[in-house]
């Protein structure tokens, strides 16, 4: 059997005139930090990588030490190729500049470096998801406002999950692609082409020992799934919740289903716990690429026109019929 590689798929990509030369090498670069983040995530207690950093982000959250080693190898591998204005982690309080002595190219990325920290120590499955911006024409600095751009003007968008292989699934407006890591090899080979969120879905996803903190709407529409065959929704319902996002919504692209970490009253007054800029927005493209829905339970989360760079959204995203249905429950109430 031929193998595609993501190389050859991604030049493939630019004769098509979907991907510029320079997106082409941006996502070369991100797929080969990707590789470096997965070496070290598999070695795990053997390379001493586990365990605390000892230090928090700008978010108050205590560093492991593999989001302080993902987030160097992001930055590092992105500084140096000339395709990039800037970059914003969420392990980085303002915006990363390209260092002086490398020329500056067109585009913003964005990253969560390591999703889903607190499954490391534990040998569970996280990620890194990231997303890439236009650099707004005529700016020659980069401030946090260049990247104040609602997610529906996203160049591209993906993330890489490290589990028992790692894939890394990404979208350029066309389709959602996910690509397997040959270990041996060193290269991704193009195992899912256009991934599609079925419509229908028994599955969902959401940290029920945040229950009482729920919003009505939200309580409704669990309540109603919890029911099963014998309420109103006729039929039995299953729930996972990994706690890396990477591996829930991979869960979802994979085969169906609603995640959800809505808004309530233990994180109302951050606005949610998901990062809009570098969680919730290349997953909402992701999802919507692969014929699914993403809201924040009041409004589309591409629609969202972020305040600052660490804004944190409310999010539903999944199939199509189910995050349309708790999304009218928000809007009826
Ligand atoms: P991060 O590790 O990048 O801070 O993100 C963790 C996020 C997300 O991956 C996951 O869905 C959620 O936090 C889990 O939250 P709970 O621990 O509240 O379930
Ligand atoms: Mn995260
Ligand atoms: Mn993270």
């Amino acid at each position: 059997m031929r193998r595609v590689t993501l190389t050859q798929f991604l030049i493939e990509q630019q004769r098509a005139g979907r991907v510029s030369a320079d997106l082409r090498l941006l996502l070369e670069v991100v797929a080969r930090a990707v590789k470096a983040i997965s070496v070290n995530v598999s070695k795990g207690a053997l390379a001493g990588v586990l365990g605390e950093a000892g230090t928090d982000n700008v978010q108050g959250e205590a560093q492991k030490k593999l989001d302080v080693i993902a987030n160097e190898i992001l930055l590092q591998a992105n500084e140096w190729g000339g395709h990039l204005a800037g970059m914003a982690s969420e392990e980085v309080e303002t915006v990363h500049q390209i260092p002086f002595d490398y020329p500056k190219g067109g585009y913003l990325l964005l990253f969560d470096p390591l999703d889903g920290s607190s499954n490391i120590d534990i040998n569970v499955s996280v990620g890194t998801i990231f997303s890439v911006l236009r650099n707004p024409e005529g700016r020659t600095d980069v401030t946090e406002d260049s990247f104040l751009q609602p997610g529906s003007e996203q160049i591209a968008a993906g993330y890489a999950v490290y589990g028992p292989s790692t894939q890394f699934v990404l979208t350029v407006g066309h389709g959602v692609h996910a690509f397997t890591l040959d270990r041996e090899m060193g290269s991704f080979i193009y195992t899912h082409p256009f991934m599609t969120v079925p419509d229908e879905t028994s599955e969902f996803a959401i940290n029920a020992s945040n229950a009482r903190h729920w919003e009505a709407p939200v309580k409704r529409y669990i309540d109603e799934l919890q029911q099963g065959k014998t309420g109103p929704r006729g039929r039995d319902f299953n729930m996972r919740w990994v706690a890396s996002m990477v591996a829930d919504v991979h869960r979802v692209l994979t085969r169906g289903g609603i995640f959800m970490y809505p808004l309530d009253e233990k994180c109302r007054a951050q606005g949610g716990k998901l990062r809009l800029m570098y969680e919730a927005n290349p997953m909402a493209m992701l999802i919507e690429q692969a014929g699914g829905a993403a809201t924040t339970g009041r409004e589309r989360i591409l629609d969202v026109v972020p305040g600052k760079l660490h804004q944190r959204v409310p999010v539903i995203l999944g199939s199509r019929a189910e995050v349309e249905r708790v999304t009218a429950y928000h809007l009826e109430g």
